[in-house]
């Protein structure tokens, strides 16, 4: 029997599981410095590999100040909160000395308003739907504070429904796609870290204004690849409890691919999904690439 597999509770519309909902207000209250910057994703589209690389384009690549804490206590998860089950959040935040790095899954219109004030640098990571779907599924099976999955067919309405933790895929992306320019929102896709992480990380430098050489450039590429990450204790998520993330069912760290879809989707559940994938994005035309 698991721990936690805590319920969701809606804030203003988005399910988070009740341990959030209920820690909520001082979220909302949350007034961060102007020089935070934030990493803001739909679950799994990449957010610890981005982490990666960030502290590491803040640290000129240093492998051992990188090493110094595991990714959640070096880039805090503004709405999980300490303590247990994963100490994180404000808690730790509060402690640390801006400029500080926050990572977030919250949805635009959940962002505490500070971040806007203050025109906070926020990296916006987004991954196609259906490789977000079949990521989070396996998540959702490990991870013993997620609301029990179920199986994969009624998962995929779920997900289409927007009834997952942190709501709607298709109004994440679309939001911080829409709001991007105005905000100032370094728009990231997973698909293109995979096809050229040099290119990407060298587009992250320059985003922080940072003037790394090309050699070092080439370092964090090689420090932030899958087999490299999966390997680090410190990027793994290995110190997370098995009670919390069970590794019989499956790794944090699982195939780190674009594609994966195809293993899991039938052709009947890819039709119904392409059609109301149409539906959903019809009103904006965010460029997602899969064939790569
Ligand atoms: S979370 O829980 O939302 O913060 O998860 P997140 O980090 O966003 O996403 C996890 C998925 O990203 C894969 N991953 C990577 N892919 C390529 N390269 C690197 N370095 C990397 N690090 C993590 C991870 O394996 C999860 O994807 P899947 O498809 O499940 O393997």
């Amino acid at each position: 029997d698991s721990l936690y597999r805590f319920p969701l509770i809606k804030i203003k519309g988005i399910p988070l599981m009740c341990h959030i909902a209920d820690n909520w207000n001082s979220v909302w209250a949350f007034r961060p410095d102007p020089l935070d910057l934030l990493i803001a994703t739909y679950p799994k589209a990449g957010t610890t590999w981005v982490q990666e690389i960030v502290d590491l384009l803040l640290h000129n690549g240093d492998a051992e100040v990188a090493r110094r804490a595991p990714t959640h206590h070096r880039i805090p998860f503004l709405e999980i909160h300490s303590p247990p089950p994963i100490p994180s959040g404000l808690s730790f935040i509060e402690k640390m000395d801006p400029p500080r790095v926050i990572k977030t899954h919250l949805p635009f219109q959940l962002v505490p308003e500070g971040f806007w004030e203050n025109k906070c640098k926020v990296i916006y990571v987004a991954r196609n739907a259906k490789d977000s779907v079949v990521s989070y599924f396996h998540f959702d099976q490990m991870n013993q504070t997620q609301p029990e999955p179920g199986p994969w067919d009624g998962y995929l309405h779920k997900f289409m429904n927007g009834e997952l933790p942190w709501g709607s895929w298709y109004d994440h992306v679309k939001r911080y796609w829409l709001e991007r320019e105005k905000r100032n929102i370094l728009y990231l896709f997973y698909e293109d870290l995979k096809e050229n992480p040099h290119r990407e990380v060298k587009r992250i430098m320059q985003y922080l204004d940072l003037s790394l050489s090309d050699d070092v450039i080439s370092h964090i590429v090689r420090l932030t690849s899958f087999n490299t990450m999966k390997e680090n204790p410190m990027a793994n998520y290995s110190c997370i409890p098995d009670q919390i993330f069970d590794r019989s069912i499956s790794n944090f760290m699982r195939k780190g691919l674009v594609g994966d879809w195809t293993n899991h989707f039938s052709p009947a559940q890819n039709q119904l999904f392409d059609e109301d994938y149409k539906k959903q994005m019809k009103d904006v035309n965010i460029p997602f690439r899969t064939n790569i």
